[in-house]
């Protein structure tokens, strides 16, 4: 039996949304521009069409793969030449969507090879997939599109399954092949995310990137950590977003029930690219929910 969200428009048009919110980093990650003000600029342009971020605006540089979130006295410029990943959620009513591109500011052109190796193994992965279809022929597709550019894939980083409030739900979307037994149904929503880079091809753990998430429901004994839970529930959270000091108090010590993401580096220090799109898997193949509103 194919399982559709109820609310499939909802879903819909929160990949509408998230996919503009895409396009304006992409268009605003540019010499000069601060990192803070692009990912304010995103997340503005996602609650304005009356949506909520879903996690927040990942602006990953270079080495760093995913996860890294401006704080709030960020003051870092982009560069010439750096390779960002433009990473961003939008949701409504915890209808989730999940799209990615990656810039190479200022249009250096350099390391032009891993973007395309990463469009093409997203390209792949979509035409790969469908319902019935084995999630290891999704990721051999992906592979494979990715090694023809002659770069590599990161093969821990994966894309998942996403569920009401759930951003990273049950099933992953490997980018090797060999590592899922699972299949795909028909009615689910899945993002697809390739990375690519010309290092190790695999992750380690950096520094704190500035991005939290409950575990669970705190409970009422703290009000302030109840009051960021009724906000966030169990999606990820920017600490930059906590501005009430008795709120972020509260935060920093609630630590036993708040996760905190440490950014991904390469291992073998590459640079690295991604491409991710949210799609609805349908009866005769998928539809992008994410894509470029052309
Ligand atoms: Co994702």
């Amino acid at each position: 039996m194919a399982r559709y969200p109820p609310d499939l428009d909802r879903w819909r048009a929160a990949g509408r949304i998230a996919a503009g919110a895409r396009e304006l980093g992409v268009r605003s990650t540019v010499p000069g521009a601060r990192r803070r003000d692009v990912a304010d600029a995103i997340e503005g342009y996602v609650r304005d069409a009356g949506a909520l971020p879903s996690f927040p605006a990942n602006l990953s540089r270079n080495v760093e793969a995913a996860h890294y979130t401006p704080s709030a006295d960020d003051v870092a410029t982009f560069e010439s030449g750096d390779l960002v990943k433009v990473d961003v959620g939008a949701h409504l009513e915890g209808a989730i969507a999940d799209t990615a591109a990656t810039v190479e500011v200022g249009g250096s052109r350099r390391w032009e090879h891993l973007v395309r190796a990463a469009r093409d193994g997203l390209a792949a992965g979509i035409a790969a997939a469908g319902p019935g279809v084995r999630v290891d022929q999704v990721s051999r597709a992906i592979e494979s599109a990715i090694h023809a550019r002659g770069v590599k894939p990161i093969e821990d980083l994966t894309g998942h399954s996403i569920e009401r409030y759930l951003l990273h739900a049950g099933k992953a979307i490997p980018n090797v092949r060999g590592r899922s037994t699972d299949t795909l149904e028909e009615g689910e929503i899945v993002a697809i995310e390739p990375f690519t880079t010309n290092g190790a091809g695999r992750i380690e753990d950096g520094p704190f990137g500035n991005i939290v998430r409950f575990r669970e429901d705190p409970g009422a004994a703290t009000p302030e950590l109840a009051a960021l839970f009724a906000r966030y529930r169990t999606l990820p959270f920017a600490v930059r977003w906590v501005t009430e000091p008795a709120e972020a108090a509260a935060l920093r010590k609630g630590r036993r029930l708040v996760q905190r993401y440490p950014v991904f580096l390469e291992r073998g220090g590459g640079l690295v690219a991604q491409a991710e799109h949210t799609v609805l898997v349908t009866a005769d193949g998928v539809d992008v929910l994410t894509a470029s509103p052309d």
